[in-house]
Parts: C-alpha cells; sequence; structure tokens
C-alpha cells in the first residue's frame, strides 16, 4: 500500500463496527444474492472510496454508472439537505401536485430529443419510479398497449424483441427474457412474450417479426452483457425495422445513457432516435433511485390514464430535488465532455497496454465505459488484483473488466488508473 493511499484516520462512516463484524452480520442476517469483494466502504467522495482505516481506493465502478457525478457532489447534496431542512422532500401522497416534480418533468423530457418522430413533434413526457428495473417494465407495458390499441393485435399475444446478452434487470418480467440461466431457474412460471434474436443480428430480426410483435427493446450498448456496443449499422436497421413494421423502438439507457460513453445519449453515437428510453442510476446522481420512462406525448398519452400505472415514491420530492440537481451538474460541468475526452485518452493508453499484455484479448466501448476482455475468460482474477492495489473493478459477462469511473476524472485519475492496469495485465 502506498502512502498517498491513506487518509488520515479519523472516525469516518456510520458506524465503527469492525470490518469483520459487518461482514459477519451480512452472512449471517442479508440475503447472499451478491457475491461482494472483501472491502466495506465507510465513505465514499467524487471518484474515491474510503475504508474505515482510512485507506482508498479509486472507484472504477461508479455502481454501474450511478455515481456518474461523483460520490455525493458537493450541488446534489446541498440540493437535499435544503429539501429536507426546508420539509419539501417527504413522500407526498400522489393525489396532489408538488413543485418539485413538474420541475423535474419538465427537465428530462425537454434533455432528451424528440422522441418517436413518426407519432409527430408533440414533445415528450416521462414516467418516473425508482429502480431501473420499475422502468423497463413501464416500456414493456407502452409497447404492449400500443400492439394492443393501436396494432389491434390481441391483448395477451403481444411480443417483444430482445437480444442475445441482455441485461435489463432482475424482477421476474425481466429475467423471463434474459438468456442467463443463472438469473432465472427455479423462478418460474415466467412471463410470455418475449423472443431473443443474437445482438447485432439484423437479418434475425427481421425473422422473429410477427404479426403480433409491438417493439424492439435494446440497450445501444451492452453494460452486463460484456460491454459490446451495438455494431455498425445495427441500429439504424432496428430503426428500419421499427419503421416499416409499425414497432415501438426502445433503447435502454439506463447504464450508458447520461454522459457514460462520451455523449449524452448512447443512441448519438448513430444518430437513431428510438420511440421510446429508459433512464435511470445517474438521473439522481447516485444518492436516490430513481428510473423514467420517456417517450412521445401522443404514445405517453395513449397508454397511461389514471389508474393504469402508479409508483409510492416514483417522483416523490426529494427524488427530483436530487434529479434536478444531478442533471444540472452533467451539463454545468460538461461531464459528457469529460467522458468523451478522458475517455478517449484512457482508451488509447489501455489499448497500448493491451499491445503489449499477454493477457488481453480485446478492448471495447466508448467514452469513459471501456471493456477489456481478458484471454482467460476470467476478469474476476484482475479485478481481485486491483482491489488489492486500490482500485475497484468488477467484471462484465465473467470475461471482460469494466472500467466505468465518474465523470469527473482528471488526468490524476487518468494516471493512476493507467498504472494500476499496467500492475496488474503486464506480467
Ligand atoms: C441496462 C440496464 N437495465 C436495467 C438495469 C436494472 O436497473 P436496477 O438495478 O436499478 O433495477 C440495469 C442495472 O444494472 C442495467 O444496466
Amino acid at each position: 500500500m502506498t502512502k498517498t493511499n491513506i487518509i488520515k484516520n479519523e472516525e469516518i462512516g456510520f458506524s465503527q463496527v469492525p470490518d469483520r463484524q459487518i461482514m459477519d452480520f451480512e452472512s449471517t442476517f442479508g440475503a447472499h444474492h451478491y457475491g461482494r469483494l472483501g472491502l466495506v466502504v465507510r465513505k465514499a467522495e467524487g471518484a474515491w472510496l474510503y475504508g474505515i482505516d482510512g485507506r482508498r481506493h479509486l472507484d472504477c465502478l461508479a455502481a454501474y454508472s450511478a455515481a456518474n457525478q461523483g460520490h455525493h457532489h458537493p450541488k446534489i447534496v446541498a440540493a437535499l439537505v435544503d429539501a429536507l431542512q426546508g420539509k419539501y422532500g417527504s413522500v407526498i401522497s400522489n393525489v396532489v401536485y408538488t413543485d418539485s416534480l413538474g420541475i423535474f418533468l419538465e427537465k428530462v423530457a425537454n434533455l432528451v430529443p424528440q422522441l418517436g418522430h413518426r407519432f409527430g413533434e408533440n414533445g415528450n413526457k416521462v414516467l418516473p419510479k425508482n429502480g431501473g428495473v420499475e422502468s423497463v417494465e413501464t416500456a414493456i407495458k407502452m409497447a404492449r398497449y400500443y400492439g394492443w390499441k393501436a396494432k389491434g393485435i390481441e391483448d395477451g399475444k403481444q411480443e417483444v424483441i430482445v437480444f442475445t446478452r441482455n441485461f435489463h434487470g432482475r424482477m421476474i418480467t425481466t429475467i423471463s427474457f434474459s438468456p442467463t440461466r443463472k438469473y432465472k431457474e427455479g423462478f418460474g412460471p415466467l412471463t410470455p412474450g418475449f423472443k431473443i434474436v443474437e445482438f447485432g443480428d439484423l437479418e434475425g430480426t427481421r425473422r422473429a417479426i410477427t404479426p403480433n410483435t409491438c417493439g424492439i427493446l435494446v440497450e445501444p450498448m451492452q453494460g452486463e452483457g460484456g460491454m459490446y456496443p451495438a455494431g455498425k449499422g445495427f441500429l439504424s436497421g432496428l430503426r428500419e425495422l421499427a419503421d416499416e413494421h409499425n414497432l415501438l423502438l426502445m433503447f435502454d439507457e439506463i447504464q450508458v445513457g447520461l454522459g457514460r460513453t462520451g455523449k449524452m445519449f448512447c443512441f448519438e453515437h448513430e444518430n437513431v432516435v428510438p420511440d421510446g428510453i429508459i433512464l435511470g442510476k445517474a438521473v439522481s446522481g447516485g444518492l436516490v433511485p430513481v428510473s423514467v420512462f420517456v417517450t412521445n406525448t401522443k404514445l405517453m398519452d395513449m397508454a397511461f390514464q389514471p389508474g393504469k400505472d402508479g409508483s409510492t415514491y416514483g417522483g416523490y420530492p426529494l427524488a427530483c430535488v436530487a434529479c434536478n440537481a444531478a442533471i444540472d451538474v452533467i451539463i454545468e460541468e460538461k461531464l459528457v465532455e469529460n467522458s468523451a475526452k478522458m475517455g478517449a485518452i484512457l482508451k488509447k493508453k489501455i489499448l497500448d497496454i493491451a499491445a503489449r499484455s499477454p493477457h488481453v484479448k480485446e478492448v471495447r466501448g466508448s467514452g469513459l465505459f471501456i471493456g477489456i476482455e481478458v484471454n482467460s475468460g476470467d476478469a474476476m482474477v484482475f479485478c481481485r488484483k486491483l482491489l488489492d492495489i486500490g482500485m475497484l473493478a468488477n467484471d462484465s459477462y465473467g470475461h471482460t473488466i469494466r472500467i466505468s469511473p465518474p465523470l469527473i476524472i482528471g488526468e490524476t485519475e487518468l494516471d493512476y488508473i493507467v498504472d494500476k492496469l499496467e500492475k496488474v495485465l503486464i506480467d
């Protein structure tokens, strides 16, 4: 451990309960649904995570993009503290209006370019939820409703096309169309109405379309599925198929949206505009769980009238306050531009390491969303070594090291990442 990795050991964090005991608590009282690495985080600030002894790790996972703005961004924290002290942060019954929700909806609706052009330039509308998976379900509800109402598909027969290696969350409907056996084995009966096509295969997508198909759900770049960008022409080909067959094209940008890949939205790399988009994680800057489904006003009004959806905490004031500040931070601090700039430098340096490393099979990604696939197929071996020397990263799909630090990083952190990768990837 280098000296620079230690901060003064003041009492930090929620408690001084020793790490060993915290791990034992989890083991005894918690569901074992995560295999955790051996780090107990007591404090998180900017791009850094601190343990009880003051030892720090550079966070190259950023809670799977939830902490794009960096941990405890002062502007987001101040907005939340104001909301709590000013007593406008608590959950309010959804039968009345709150100003923070209205202001948040306007901001998100206008942040996203006009969706669903073929339905008219009506503006966008937003439906807020909590965890990302909830908004994925909202998108699926939207596509199914459209299939029934606008296309005349018999209710219950609607089909949505999804792709291999997809990840859209882990509730019953989303695991139902996951290709990963472990996610769904033993949890049946599963939700019907999905067809899985090879990611990148346009002809396969065309063949999967039937008179009952109502939508296509895709990640413009796969995060959990191994850090695979959509190949050139894939998203625009999906757009053409959706237009040709009157399907709703929906992009899940929960992990790759809001600057992560060097554009505000990942779909901008190919200049393809979907009919609906799902955002989550960084939309609230990593402090309150928030997700949204956004679509053309005409579509939202068609599907969602009073009683058709709802969520106690979806769009509650504290969440909206966090989101307003979190979106402002992305824009004001030019985090999209920083992601593109730092990402380009980082990728170049990682490619240089890859050229000298016996372990690297391929480097993929853009912006600060870079995957390093390893020859052995076991990326966690390298992630554990990285943790030992002060950097948190994890695997994607087993075979790929995912590098996705907060978008606030500068050259110091960038050099740190390169130094650590060099140490573990060059024998
Ligand atoms: C692309 C994508 N969709 C959906 C989800 C699910 O989001 P949540 O875990 O907030 O429910 C994730 C989470 O990693 C994701 O990466």
